[in-house]
């Protein structure tokens, strides 16, 4: 399974440059796709469910050409929506009955088969006979999970798919993810959490605004931030300088101070010493230096 995407664009009716010449290309297992409020992500996402056309560019899956191809592509997607939200009177099972029946499974003892089967995979089986909409805001994210991947879709794609998941179900999640995630299967996940992103994803793209600004594996861009991420002892008197000049990581008390964690290049003046950087400091560390000499330049 591969996705390749040539030259995209996207502008929206009111002239909102959504997405700018994006070539990418996503591989088979999981992909991440991080960045921040209005990076395109949302709208990348929209294009490869065909939900939206782009205004120029191409989308490729397997070499078929995505709008060319739109019922086909359509039968192997599975897609939860950042909004996901449902009005309906229907009980949990037979909600996800009826999105599978969408997703074109004919056969109803099949059917029921997967219903249950998903509904335990997503720890609603309990909640099977319950009114969907009556669902806590957490279990309304695993139905909406179970939904986009009811029809064994070899293409899914989840927007934001861990808001509003307490820190256990997020790594359940993540494991029910990883388990589907084979090599020909394509996950792609947007998420403002880069721990998401860090646990689970071989592959990882940057977007800000509009653009491809990384492409490549969690470790290159972790790489990228050696060298470059410090812990600081600070006394009570230096925190607030420091919190002034450099992007603050975290910020930990200790004797006579604080234990700082800052993203920069150098800490002139300082007491601190260099620490091995994560994916967060290297998001924070790409996001401070790369953009901004772009968009200087
Ligand atoms: N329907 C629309 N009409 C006009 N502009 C839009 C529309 N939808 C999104 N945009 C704009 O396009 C840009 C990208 O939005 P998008 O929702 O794709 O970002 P995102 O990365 O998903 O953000 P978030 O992390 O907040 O979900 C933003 O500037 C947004 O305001
Ligand atoms: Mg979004």
């Amino acid at each position: 399974m591969q996705i390749t995407i040539n030259n995209l664009n996207k502008v929206y009716k009111n002239g909102n440059h959504a997405i700018k010449n994006i070539e990418l290309e996503i591989p088979s297992g999981m992909f991440g796709l991080l960045g921040p409020n209005g990076a395109g992500k949302s709208t990348l996402m929209r294009i490869l469910v065909t939900l939206m056309k782009p205004s120029s560019g191409q989308v490729k899956v397997d070499g078929l050409d995505l709008l060319k191809n739109r019922r086909q592509i359509r039968s192997m997607l599975g897609y939860l929506p950042q909004d996901f939200s449902f009005f309906s009177k229907l009980k949990t099972y037979e909600f996800l009955d009826y999105a599978a029946r969408l997703a074109g499974m004919k056969s109803a003892s099949k059917r029921r088969q997967a219903v249950d089967q998903m509904l335990e995979e997503v720890g609603l089986f309990e909640a099977r006979d319950r009114n969907a909409n009556k669902l806590s805001g957490g279990m309304k994210r695993r139905l909406g999970i179970a939904q986009a991947l009811i029809n064994e879709p070899k293409i899914i794609i989840v927007d934001e798919p861990t808001t509003g998941l307490d820190p256990e179900e997020r790594i359940r999640f993540r494991n029910l993810l990883s388990t589907i995630s084979t090599t020909d299967v394509i996950i792609i996940l947007s998420t403002h959490i880069v721990g998401d992103i860090s646990s689970t994803c071989h592959n990882m793209a940057l977007l800000n605004k509009g653009q491809l600004a990384f492409a490549g594996s969690p470790e290159e861009l972790v790489k990228q931030a050696e060298g470059s991420v410090w812990l600081i002892k600070a006394t009570e008197a230096e925190y607030l300088e420091i919190n002034e000049k450099f992007p603050v990581i975290s910020t930990i008390p200790a004797e006579g101070g604080w234990e700082i964690q800052v993203v920069a290049d150098e800490i002139n003046g300082y007491y601190g010493e260099q620490i091995e950087p994560n994916l967060e400091h290297a998001y924070v560390h790409f996001m401070e230096n790369k953009l901004n000499q772009w968009s200087n330049s």
